[in-house]
This record gives structure tokens, sequence and C-alpha cells, in this order.
């Protein structure tokens, strides 16, 4: 199955920390936090990936990460997002690397407890429309920074709110997507959004719409590094203690 990973942006919410690097060459316990993402990606069942990121650290990306192998990968590829357009620009570089074909994408800041291979598998068995994975946040003071779903009485996602200022659920939408190839038509009927981003929360509600989505909670620790400085010490602590990307 191939993979998507994000790794572009600007980092601006973990500034100073991001003045001289990308983001997720960051540490995160012992090792950088693009590695755990690649390690999530692996553990869930992708054997080729192509990572996407800024020009200006690209080299270091294929430094740290090579041609993927030594991370059990079968083929890893990179693309370069010229400007922060956004997590859905990011996502269409990657359209002739899908070769057609569904994808798994990936924001690289997003560490996972256990891994979300049950959601890979159960798209693979039906690779329609997509699938998002949910976790279930005990702190809600992190969901006005996260893409946070209303659901109807039954649990069906309605619509997904972006950073609400009151949010609908006790939700947050994680950064993984599972999306049938039409994924890349979608983008391309996408306008930038209040803060000149295409937003992959635009590309969510119109599967949304088209009443094409499924989903699973995901079990256990879910923490977006890249949300906060506080976020992201939280998360290395979490990972220090306990591990990530466990069966
Ligand atoms: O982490 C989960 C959240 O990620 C979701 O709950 C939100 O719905 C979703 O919009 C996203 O929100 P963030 O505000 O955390 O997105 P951020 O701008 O931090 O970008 C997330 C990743 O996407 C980041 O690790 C790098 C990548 N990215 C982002 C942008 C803006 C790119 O590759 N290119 C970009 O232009």
């Amino acid at each position: 199955m191939r993979g998507i990973l994000l790794a572009g942006g600007t980092g601006s919410r973990l500034n100073r920390l991001t003045r001289i690097t990308n983001k997720h060459l960051l540490p995160v316990y012992d090792r950088s936090m693009v590695e755990w993402s690649v390690e999530a990606m692996v553990a869930a069942g992708i054997d080729e990936l192509l990572i996407v990121t800024g020009g200006e650290r690209v080299g270091d990306f294929m430094r740290m990460l090579g041609d993927g192998s030594s991370y059990g990968l079968e083929g890893l590829s990179y693309a370069v997002q010229e400007n922060a357009g956004g997590i859905a620009e990011a996502l269409g570089l990657g359209e002739r690397f899908a070769k057609g074909g569904p994808i798994v994408v990936m924001l690289a800041d997003n560490i996972f407890e256990h891994t979300f291979r049950p959601t890979i598998e159960a798209f693979r068995a039906n690779p329609q429309g997509c699938r998002l994975v949910l976790s279930k946040m005990d702190d809600p003071t992190h969901l006005s920074h996260l893409g946070v779903p209303e659901m109807d009485e039954d649990g069906r996602i309605v619509r997904i709110i972006e950073k609400p200022e009151v949010p609908p659920s006790h939700f947050a939408v994680t950064g993984v997507y599972c999306y049938a190839s039409e994924v890349f038509d979608v983008v391309k009927t996408l306008e930038p959004s209040a803060r000149g981003e295409l937003e992959i929360t635009d590309v969510n509600n119109h599967f949304i719409g088209a009443g094409h989505v499924a989903y699973d909670v995901q079990p256990g620790f879910w923490g977006d590094a890249g949300e906060s400085i506080p976020a992201y010490q939280e998360v290395g602590e979490f990972v220090a203690r306990n591990g990530a990307n466990k069966p």
C-alpha cells in the first residue's frame, strides 16, 4: 500500500525551536519526529512512501532517512512543496506517486501510542471514499486547535469543524486519512481558506457530504506534537515513558 507523509509547513507554533530547522526534524525522545511517523506508516503496512516537505530542508530529510530501507520501506520518494499552501495542497503533490490507486496520508507531527494498522486494513478491504482516524480527547482544551467532528445521534459524522471555538464533540480528527484515488480531483476543486491554505478538512467534508466517510476511534494516546510548545513537550514525555506505534 502506498502512503504520503506530509512534513512541510512553517512550524510557526513551535517557534523559536523551528527558526533554523523543520519542525519534523526536532527530537521526540530518542529520535526525530519524522522517524516516529515513518515507523508508524511501516507498522501500519505501508511499503512505498512519499515524503512532502519544504525545499530548504529536503536534503536533511534525505540524510536522515536515505532510501527508507533501514526503516523497512521498499521505496522512499521525496517531493518539494514550494510554499506552505496547506495540507491539501501538499497532498495534491502526491497525485503521480499514487498511480491512480488508493492512498494513506499521514501528518508527520502526529504520534500514536498504538498502530493504526486496523484502520488501514479495513480501508484496504473496501477502498471507497475516505476513512478517518478519530481520538477521544480527555483534555478538551486541545480540541479548539484541531479538527473536530460533529456527530448525529447514530454516531455518523455530519461535518468536521476546523479549530472550533465550541467543540461539537470530544473527538479529534487525527492526521491519518485513507482516500480513494478521486481525492486528487477533490483537491483541485478547493479554494483557499481564510488563513490562505487548502484545508484537509474541506477535503474530508466533501466526502462526508457525499456520504462516503467511515471512521475508527483509535485506542490509547494520540498527540499532535506540532500543536504548541506544551503539546510538543507532553508528547515527548509520553513517548519517553510509554513508547509509540505499539501493536
Ligand atoms: O494533527 C491533526 C490536525 O492536523 C487535525 O485535527 C486538523 O483537522 C488538521 O487541519 C491539522 O491541523 P494543524 O493545525 O495541526 O495542521 P498543521 O498546519 O500543523 O499541519 C500539519 C502537518 O501538515 C504538519 O506536520 C506539516 C504538514 N503540512 C502543513 C502545511 C500547512 C504540509 O506538509 N504543508 C503545509 O502547507
